[in-house]
């Protein structure tokens, strides 16, 4: 049996028909840049997400470093997240003219622990004895939704009022994940998403979206993706060119009516695997917190004992894919260096990335694969 990390073909071939209708009219109309589909895209996915507003851009990366901009962070200010997430949350902190400030994940859920936020702004962690660092220019957090589980949004955002300091959710990894029956993206000033082909919702390239009940910031950031211009060749600020293509909101608009259903499926294999697995010694699950509702974006499991890159290898050699998310952590990165950081800085960060381990979880995978995966893991962690 082969059994890859991810299978779209047998997403495309459910759906092929709504698809092709969609980008054939694409084609027919010949309206590529913010054609009427990116218009319903964006109320859709605001409805969606429980916000006013949804601006279409050409990335998740760009939808974090938009939205950086739309706050008016630059130079001299600094931007707390954290090191456990894909490169690009520090990357656009940087791309703005800023400064990364990171501070440690919880063990459980890989998310920012809060707590760590606010020994920060109380001088009691390391940073301002290392760093000069002006609370007062500590202008944004961005919490990662890492994995398809939500962050602990209510203390974030206790601390973050206290200090008016803005919540940018990077929710890249999180559309349809659920916090108290708040929508990923709903909570934060600003919601960032990204539509790259992997992700719960992909397009066919490609492609991000911002959400926000501000009608300030939605308005700042539709000439942000266009240039900074408003109308005509007449600009107030300097923009981007980062529009979401009418391709993309094509073949999104044909997936968003599938994207509840596939999440629950994610859902349903996401218990085959706990249930197989947590007999297991030497692996630990995925840990799911109340009033949260995990998309499972990945199924991460944390192996024990130094294992872990030997039952990558295993599983590989069973021709089952896998994948480390994240093998280092962004402290620790060689362009990061300047900043200061050393190892043994973010230990629960640390540890993660020598233990985790995303196995195949997406919605088509069958029980079969399912069962063969949790044997081949079965049988390597009893050698
Ligand atoms: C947590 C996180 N942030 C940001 C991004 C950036 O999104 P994109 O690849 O669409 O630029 C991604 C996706 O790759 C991500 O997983």
């Amino acid at each position: 049996m082969k059994v890859p990390l991810l299978d779209l073909t047998r997403q495309y071939k459910s759906i092929k028909e709504d698809i092709n209708f969609n980008l054939n009219n694409v084609l027919c109309s010949q309206s590529f840049i913010l054609g009427k589909e990116v218009d319903e895209l964006e109320r859709k996915i605001a409805e969606y997400c429980g916000t006013e507003y949804a601006i279409g851009v050409a990335s998740g990366t760009d939808a974090l470093l938009l939205s950086l901009r739309a706050l008016e962070i630059g130079n001299g200010d600094f931007v707390v997240t954290t090191p456990f997430t894909f490169f690009s949350t520090a990357g656009v902190i940087h791309n703005v003219g800023a400064t990364p400030v990171f501070i440690d994940i919880r063990k459980d859920t890989y998310n920012i622990e809060p707590e760590r936020f606010q020994e920060l702004l109380d001088g009691k962690s390391f940073h301002h004895q290392r760093f000069s660092i002006d609370n007062s220019r500590i202008k944004a957090i961005i919490p990662v939704h890492l994995y398809g589980q939500i962050a602990n949004m209510d203390a974030i955002m206790d601390i973050a009022r206290e200090y008016s300091i803005a919540v940018v959710e990077d929710a890249a990894q999180a559309i349809g994940s659920e916090y108290k029956r708040k929508r990923a993206g709903s909570i934060g000033n600003l919601g960032c998403f990204s539509f790259f082909p992997t992700k719960n919702l992909g397009g066919f390239g490609d492609g991000g979206i911002i959400t926000t009940k501000d009608k300030m910031l939605e308005e700042k950031l539709r000439k942000l993706r266009v240039h900074g211009g408003g109308m005509g060749y007449y600009h107030s600020m300097i923009g981007f060119n980062s529009r979401l293509d009418t391709i993309q909101a094509a073949v999104l608009l044909a997936k968003l009516p599938h994207l509840d259903d596939w999440n629950n499926k994610r859902d349903k294999n996401a218990v085959s695997y706990s249930e197989r697995l947590k007999n297991i010694t030497g692996i630990e699950t995925p840990t799911e917190c109340d009033n949260r509702k995990h998309i499972y974006h990945q199924y991460t499991i944390r192996i024990k004992n130094g294992k872990r890159d030997s039952l990558q290898k295993f599983l590989k050699e069973k021709n089952i894919g896998t994948k480390v998310y994240y093998p280092l952590p962004l402290h620790l990165q060689e362009c990061f260096s300047n900043l200061g950081y050393k190892r043994g800085d973010f230990p629960v960060s640390e540890e993660a990335a020598n233990m985790v381990l995303s196995l195949p979880i997406f919605p088509e995978l069958t029980l079969d694969e399912i069962d063969y995966t949790c044997e081949s893991i079965r049988e390597f962690m009893s050698l």
